[in-house]
């Protein structure tokens, strides 16, 4: 097997392994950040440039360095490589720029947005990002879009990820929105505004890495360090049924796909769990959803918390 080396490490991965999913295997530090690659979605990544890495060496065969840096979700590795995420000062500076780039239009809104404290360039731009901005011109504005009755479309904090397209197209069997328009006057649209009307259109709000899609269900409810979230499940005849519920005391205030490290869900549930399941006896709670990636949520310390909810769900327990 073909090995390459990230940062330091060394590992064998399978020939057509791309540089982002070699560090995955690794795990933690060397990983590049990602804001439109999603390992569930067929042909995602190549859009925001938030992985970039330099390759410093091409492979043993050809040992010259890539003269560019490489976006590492659709860059494979060669058997030899070298590769620097974190180790190299170009990336750090390149990584500064896109983030620059990245929040050119998204309005700095956290205060009042429902991604605040989950938002992928949130986190990006705390670790990454400037203080200031050189940006003096208008940023873009639009009007608030009601995609069907659970889902709201603020394009103003769009980022041109084109996860929820993709999600729309490969997980429901009819895509009814798109990006339209081109360069900066680029925005998801529904054309005609037709509601995306589809047992599993919820997802996309799970997939969004910022406050652009939004649950209709729990908008402005709390904010999510607020609220505990929790492993639960029931019978569903759509989906699995594994999802998280966020609840506050007894009360579930909102249900979602559950996320692994990287932000990306497990398994994408369908509308009823998410939406119109928000009556407790409906599920049975496995017990406190642990965040494993680095997370304003967690410092609720609710996993230390016992767990007094009892299980009524008769369905499943
Ligand atoms: S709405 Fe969200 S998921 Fe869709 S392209 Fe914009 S940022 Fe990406
Ligand atoms: S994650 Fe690689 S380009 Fe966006």
């Amino acid at each position: 097997m073909p090995k390459v080396t990230i940062d330091g490490v060394t590992i064998e991965v399978d020939e057509g392994t791309t540089i982002m999913n070699a560090a995955r295997k690794v795990g933690g530090e060397i990983v590049p950040p990602a804001m439109c690659y999603y390992s569930k979605l067929d042909k995602s990544g190549g859009k925001c440039r938030t992985c970039l890495v330099e390759v410093t060496k091409g492979s043993d065969k050809d040992p010259r360095p890539m003269p560019k840096l490489v976006a590492s979700c659709s860059t494979p590795i060669m058997d030899g490589m070298e590769v620097s995420n974190k180790t190299s000062q170009k990336v750090l500076d390149a990584r500064k720029g896109v983030v620059e780039f990245l929040l050119i239009n998204h309005p700095l809104d956290c205060p009042v947005c429902d991604q605040a404290g989950e938002c992928d360039l949130q986190n990006l731009s705390y670790e990454h990002g400037t203080e200031g901005t050189r940006f003096e011109e208008k940023k873009r504005v639009f009007d608030k879009i009601d995609i069907g009755p659970f889902i709201q479309l603020h394009m103003t904090r769009c980022i041109m990820c084109y996860r929820c397209v993709y999600t729309a197209d490969q997980i429901t069997n009819e895509r009814v929105h798109g990006v339209l328009k081109r360069g900066d006057a680029s925005e998801i649209g529904t054309y005609i505004e037709k509601a995306i009307d589809n047992d599993f259109s919820g997802n996309v709000i799970d997939v969004c890495p910022v406050g652009a899609l939004t649950d209709k269900t729990f908008r402005f409810k709390s904010r999510v360090w607020f609220l505990n979230p929790m492993d639960a499940h029931r019978n569903c005849d759509k989906c699995s049924g594994k999802a998280v519920v966020w609840m506050f005391g007894e009360e579930i205030y909102r249900v979602t796909g559950r996320k692994d490290q990287y932000a990306e869900v497990e398994e994408f549930i369908c509308n009823t769990c998410r939406f119109e399941t928000k009556d407790l006896a409906k599920w049975t709670i496995e017990g406190p959803r642990h965040i494993s990636r680095e997370s304003v949520i967690s410092q609720g310390h609710y996993e230390m918390q016992p767990l007094k909810i009892e299980n009524n769900n008769e369905e499943t327990k």
